[in-house]
């Protein structure tokens, strides 16, 4: 197992904060050497995952797009040697994402259409040490002359009842799935890694999600030269995704009102979890509070005694977005494709016995890490979520995030002979998600972040 050198990995990468709130600043380099300026004194503050003695009040965290890197100037060998998808960008690759007809960049905020070159993540325990630290980087930008800031995203947790929760807007909880991988000080949960032959799980190989380390086929990821601008370093998508609360309600409600097993019976087929978070293929026909308690049993399922999907339907969001041992192999073929997510909610949210309206500003910011935005987010997305061959579904996508333009997409509940478990099929999907813009950064280690500032990127 490799030993990860915590103090040079950004913490953001290697654990989730636990913070209720949080800002996303974009922002533009504005000259090569004020913005190197700009990046050193970021640095000296930005939060690694050594392990925490205390916590502390708030975190930062820094993140680059290939243009950023451009305008930093990198040398061109460095900036060759970054993979496609990263030289791209997330516009260009909108066909790939699925990202078309509403959720076409040309329909982003505008931001998304300025030249975004850095991301930076401030997390914090409140909104008062959120604006402090906010503040003190925007004044970081203009006192080295070396960024403008183009846009503050706030996000935050969802309150229910003046308490904190990890529910997003459109009612489940959110956050349980995660992958383990090796380095990473970190207990083993069982259904977070992989797979063993003996039915067991292990966590993954680090390089699948931190440069520089072998990965699951026992290569190493493909990494920008020279090694040590990579190494520790890892990659983004960051997706703002808009929800529609009043949409996804009132379609709910009324094939619910159809179905056998009730409303929230199909809204847990949706996900594959129930809305407590009750994994749907350990109970499939109510929510269990003491199995979802647990983290060692809340993630704990496999899908190879449900190929045909009577318990937890194939098409349902989290078999989708990772299938485990549902193609056989144990397991094997997802071992590769796997994303860590650290999303959170923005907006207001809107309690179910209110008023909902798709114009409601809310929805999520998505982020997904991994070593290679190709094979793991960009499969993810293309092949899982946006399209359905691979689990037997032909065209059909996923309900809940998959963009259903023109309203012809449908969702197999497959179901049984058991009672309130009828099969049943959802059709004229309308777009519960809408994408307000994104984009793929690179999330340097702080020894690269150091060469960045100082110009010293040799790849020779
Ligand atoms: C508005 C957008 C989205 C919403 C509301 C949403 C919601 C959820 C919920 C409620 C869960 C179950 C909780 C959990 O297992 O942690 C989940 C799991 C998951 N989602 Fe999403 N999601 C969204 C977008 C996406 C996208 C775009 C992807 C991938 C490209 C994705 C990938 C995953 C993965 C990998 C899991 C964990 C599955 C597992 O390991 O069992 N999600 N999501």
């Amino acid at each position: 197992m490799p030993k990860l050198n915590l103090f040079d990995i950004q913490g953001f990468v290697a654990r989730g904060y636990t913070f209720p709130c949080a800002s996303f600043l974009l922002a533009e380099i504005l000259d090569h050497q004020a913005g190197r300026n700009f990046v050193g004194r970021v640095t000296r503050q930005v939060t690694s995952a050594e392990r925490w003695d205390s916590k502390p009040h708030s975190t930062l965290n820094i993140g680059f797009t290939w243009k950023g890197l451009q305008k930093l100037r990198l040398p061109d060998a460095t900036l060759l040697s970054f993979p496609v998808e990263f030289y791209q960008g997330m516009r260009a690759r909108h066909c790939i994402l699925g990202d078309v007809g509403k959720n076409d960049p040309s329909n982003w905020e505008s931001v998304w259409n300025e030249d975004i070159h850095v991301w930076l993540a401030i997390y914090a325990e409140g909104p008062e040490e959120l604006a402090r630290r906010c503040d003190e980087v925007v004044r970081l930008m203009q006192e080295t002359c070396g960024a403008r800031l183009l846009y503050t995203q706030q996000a935050a947790l969802i309150c229910i009842d003046g308490k904190p929760t990890s529910k997003e807007h459109f009612g489940y909880t959110d956050g349980f799935g995660n992958p383990d991988f090796e380095g990473v000080e970190r207990k083993t949960v069982p259904g977070q890694g992989k797979l063993t032959p003996d039915g067991k799980w292990a966590p993954l190989a680090t390089g699948e999600f931190i440069l520089g380390y072998p990965d699951e086929a026992r290569e190493l990821p493909v990494c920008p030269v020279p090694y040590l601008l990579g190494i520790n370093g890892t990659f983004m998508a960051y997706r703002k995704m808009h929800q529609n609360v009043a949409s996804f309600r009132k379609y709910l409600a009324e094939k619910g009102s159809q179905y056998p097993g009730g409303e929230e019976k199909l809204a847990a087929k949706f996900v594959g979890r129930w809305k407590d978070g009750t994994p749907v293929e350990l109970s499939p026909d109510r929510p269990d509070p003491d199995l979802v308690q647990q983290p060692s049993r809340s993630t704990d399922f496999t899908y190879g005694k449900d190929l045909d999907g009577a318990r937890c339907p194939i098409g349902s969001h989290i078999r989708r977005s990772n299938p485990r041992d549902a193609f056989g192999f144990n397991g094997q073929l997802v071992n590769r494709r796997r994303i860590m997510r650290r999303g959170l909610p923005y907006g207001a949210y809107t309690p179910p016995d209110q008023p909902a309206s798709d114009a409601d500003d809310h929805g999520i910011v998505f982020m997904a890490l991994g070593a290679s935005l190709f094979r793991q987010f960009e499969f993810v997305q293309q092949q899982w979520i946006e399209y359905g061959n691979d689990a037997r579904l032909g065209n059909d996508k996923d309900l809940m995030v998959g963009c259903h333009n023109g309203g012809n997409d449908g969702f197999t509940v497959q179901g049984s002979a058991e009672p309130g478990n009828t099969p049943f099929i959802c059709g004229s999907l309308p777009n519960f998600v809408d994408m307000r813009g994104g984009e793929y950064f690179f999330l340097p280690s702080l020894t690269a972040l150091r060469l960045i500032a100082d110009g010293t990127v040799d790849p020779r």
